[in-house]
């Protein structure tokens, strides 16, 4: 059943269209990550869902029920803030619970819903604590008790992490995973980190100005990107993109450029084949170097290594490929030296190829 659907959605201010025109059909209990680089809209379609922005035109359906117009308390929803304030005087009891006191809610009920929140997200200990005596960690994770405490159908995140260090992030991430699990509720949470939206996502809402750019698993994504805007913004370190021509000798279609000279592989034989001639852009991820051939899809590729970052189990190779700058994330041992110029090795099943003008995957 579908959970929350925008459908024809748009949103402008004065003359300025922000969000252009977005449909989009969210599966109940799916959590859905919305990703992209600042100002592209990730923030003004959350809040038209959440109803703290009007739609300038479409229609939002949440749970069966059109609430294009209703006001945000009706449409059974929770939100987290990029920048939450707790209440200071309030304990961590009292800070969860203040939505629900609010309401009037039986102090029975208030009770026992602050109790399995606290439970949820570890809190139980601090329950009377001040927020000043928390870590930054713990006052995230009242912030989302508090919303947690009020049960409702769809959770909406505006970046709700980007106040933590990586470290804390990380585990963050982990817990708002297992939370999904736990509370089996529709989940949106928007970012511009597509780590935070690779580990956690169902699925993935990848935009630019305005538009959706891809709809897919983090695993489609990564794998069958659309354009070269998702290519290079998905995986780190970001994939490389060099130009290339498709030619054919013997029988064998190759995509060539300084540099390199590469096989073409067969899940993309029938679509460079029409191309065969054409200027093509090569898509090449980092992952894919290696310093070995560790199979017969490995074809060799000369590097001039400029700098060589060691990160314990790999090395990334900021390096010249034929003139191009590329990055190279090459696994070797952690007892390795730097790596140096040479001959490296490129899994060919795995490139990419996309149409040099519109930048859409071949
Ligand atoms: N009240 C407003 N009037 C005019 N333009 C606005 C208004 N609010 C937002 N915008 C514009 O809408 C665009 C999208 O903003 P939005 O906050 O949705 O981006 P975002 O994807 O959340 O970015 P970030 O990652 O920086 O939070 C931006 O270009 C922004 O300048
Ligand atoms: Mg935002």
């Amino acid at each position: 059943m579908a959970g929350v659907v925008l459908r024809n959605v748009s949103k402008s201010y004065g003359n300025v269209t922000v969000i252009p025109d977005l449909s989009l059909d969210i599966e109940e209990g799916e959590f859905v990550v919305f990703v992209g680089p600042s100002g592209c809209g990730k923030s003004t379609t959350l809040r038209m869902i959440a109803g703290l922005e009007k739609v300038s035109s479409g229609q939002i359906v949440i749970s069966g029920r059109d609430v294009t117009w209703a006001k945000p308390k009706e449409r059974d929803i929770a939100m987290v803030f990029q920048s939450y304030a707790l209440y200071p005087h309030m304990n961590v009891a009292q800070n969860m619970s203040f939505a629900l006191r609010l309401d009037r809610r039986p102090k029975a009920e208030i009770e026992e819903r602050v109790r399995i929140a606290a439970d949820m997200l570890e809190l139980t200990p601090y329950l009377d604590r001040k927020p000043k005596d928390l870590s930054g960690g713990q006052r995230q994770r009242v912030a989302m008790g508090r919303s947690i405490v009020r049960d409702a159908y769809v959770f909406l995140f505006d970046e709700p992490l980007s106040n933590l260090d990586a470290k804390l992030r990380s585990t963050m991430r982990t817990e708002l995973a297992l939370l999904h699990k736990k509370l089996d509720r529709t989940m949106i949470y928007v970012t511009h980190d597509q780590i935070e939206a690779m580990t956690m996502a169902d699925r993935i809402v990848i935009m630019k100005d305005g538009l959706i750019q891809q709809v897919g698993t983090p695993k489609d994504v990564y794998n069958a990107p659309v354009n070269t805007f998702v290519a290079t913004f998905i995986g780190s370190p970001s994939m490389t993109l060099v130009p290339a021509e498709l030619s054919e000798d013997n029988g064998q279609l190759h995509v060539q450029g300084a540099g390199f000279k590469l096989p073409v592989p067969d899940r993309l034989k029938d679509t460079a084949n029409r191309a065969t001639g054409r200027q093509v852009t090569l898509g090449l991820r980092p992952e894919h170097f290696a310093a070995e051939a560790r199979s017969d899809a490995f074809a060799p590729i000369d590097l001039k290594v400029k700098v060589a970052e060691y990160i314990g189990s790999s090395q990334f190779l900021a390096a010249d490929m034929g003139g191009q700058d590329i990055t190279a994330a090459v696994e070797v041992g952690p007892e390795a030296d730097r790596m140096s110029d040479g001959q490296y090795f490129f899994d060919t099943s795995r490139l990419y190829l996309f149409d040099s003008n519109s930048g859409e995957a071949l």
